[in-house]
């Protein structure tokens, strides 16, 4: 069994305040999707800016450490072979406007700053963003009945 990766996803404020988080862990679940950590949380400042390090300078960063730390999010781990790119692939792309249909922010979204959900685009950033939201012990290593169904 090869690639098996984890990632790093975050169901965003607005996604929260607009009643998704029941669709979006669906869409996880009937793609085959592993959640192995999941929680319901408020980003703290500290944690917002860490967490979007990268963007720091840029002229969207201050509006962007504004909208995560605005309300509560679903934070969580998924595994999975090349989990990276189909998390990624479900998402669709940053920008709404460019999305295609059947996607998660195609589908829910109309602006980039209001985009719904958060997802690793790396190895690297995935254990990044999964050493900043979890525990060792928060992540739960298990058997699940499905995968004998998903993978040859
Ligand atoms: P994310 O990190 O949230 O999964 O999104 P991403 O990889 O698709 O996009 P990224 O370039 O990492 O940008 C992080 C988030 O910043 C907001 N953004 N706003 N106003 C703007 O031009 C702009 N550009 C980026 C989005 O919320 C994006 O998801
Ligand atoms: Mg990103």
């Amino acid at each position: 069994m090869a690639n098996i990766e984890r990632t790093f996803f975050m169901i965003k404020p607005d996604a929260v305040q607009r009643g998704l988080i029941g669709n979006i862990i669906e869409r996880y679940e009937r793609k085959g999707l592993k959640i192995i950590a999941m929680k319901f949380m408020q980003v703290s400042q500290d944690l917002a800016e860490r967490h979007y390090a990268e963007h720091k300078g840029k002229p969207f960063y201050d509006a962007l450490v504004e909208y995560i730390t605005s309300g509560p999010v679903v934070a969580g781990v998924l595994e999975g072979h090349d989990i990276i790119e189909i998390n990624r692939a479900m998402m669709g792309k940053t920008n709404p406007a460019e999305c295609d249909v059947g996607t998660i922010r195609g589908d829910f979204a109309m602006e980039i700053s209001r985009n719904v959900i958060h997802g690793s685009d790396s190895l690297e950033s995935a254990k990044r963003e999964i050493g900043l939201f979890f525990t060792e012990e928060e992540i739960i290593e298990y058997t699940r009945a499905d995968d004998v169904w998903l993978y040859e």
